[in-house]
């Protein structure tokens, strides 16, 4: 795995896999051997480049699809020296599916994903029934998922499968730092409740 653009000299923390089709080499990635974290759709990144500054052990992937988002955080990350973050711009499913190796993720945040509210679209919720299961693939024997949403649908259906599947247990959610909340809670928390849960693998 490159940690480098192909074409350009300059130093980046966007990870370029090698093999597209299995799972990723990840910890040959960092120098820290802390816990192991993942951003999913980790936007404009003041979540993800706060937390790194705050926690300079812990390993930090972040997944997000659009191309100019990643460049910034890459290059505030570079700038900043936040050499614990890590970046791929994928499709979030696609990486958790096929990329991210087993019981390799301490700790899940998924904060304010995009709600599809039409009915129609719910199914392309990053968060359902089918996603669990690749969670309990991925996430370490204690791992934890914390989620925050403003869409109170949203919020009901994750609440709903999860209280139906035995395979978790809800557990306190992360109190986030003044500079961690994220561009999209900044943005929204003043008009909207927001709504959080955190859950976590039985052991
Ligand atoms: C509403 S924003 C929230 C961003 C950030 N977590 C925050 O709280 O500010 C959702 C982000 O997830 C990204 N995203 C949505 N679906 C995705 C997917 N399937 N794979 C990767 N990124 C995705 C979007 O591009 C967007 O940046």
């Amino acid at each position: 795995m490159r940690s480098v653009p192909p074409v350009s000299d300059e130093l980046s923390l966007r990870l370029w896999p090698d093999n597209w089709l299995g799972p990723m080499q990840l910890d040959d990635e960092w120098e820290q051997s802390g816990p192991r974290a993942i951003d999913l759709g980790c936007g404009k990144g003041r979540f993800l480049l706060a937390h790194a500054a705050h926690n300079p052990d812990m390993r930090l992937l972040g997944i997000e699809r659009k191309l100019r988002r990643v460049r910034k955080i890459d290059r505030k990350a570079v700038r900043a020296g936040l050499s614990n973050i890590r970046l791929l711009r994928l499709e979030a499913t696609y990486v958790m599916r096929y990329l991210i190796p087993d019981a390799w993720i301490d700790i899940c945040y998924v904060y304010f994903p995009d709600p599809w509210p039409k009915d129609k679209h719910v199914d392309n919720r990053i968060l359902s029934p089918g996603f669990l299961d690749i969670l309990e693939r991925t996430l370490s024997p204690q791992g934890v998922v914390h989620f925050a949403t403003d869409h109170e649908p949203y919020f009901e259906q994750v609440c709903e499968f999860l209280s139906a599947d035995p395979r978790w247990v809800a557990t306190e959610p992360y109190v986030l730092q003044e500079d961690e909340v994220s561009d999209f809670e900044l943005i929204h928390r003043d008009h909207k409740p927001i709504h959080r849960l955190s859950f976590q693998r039985k052991s």
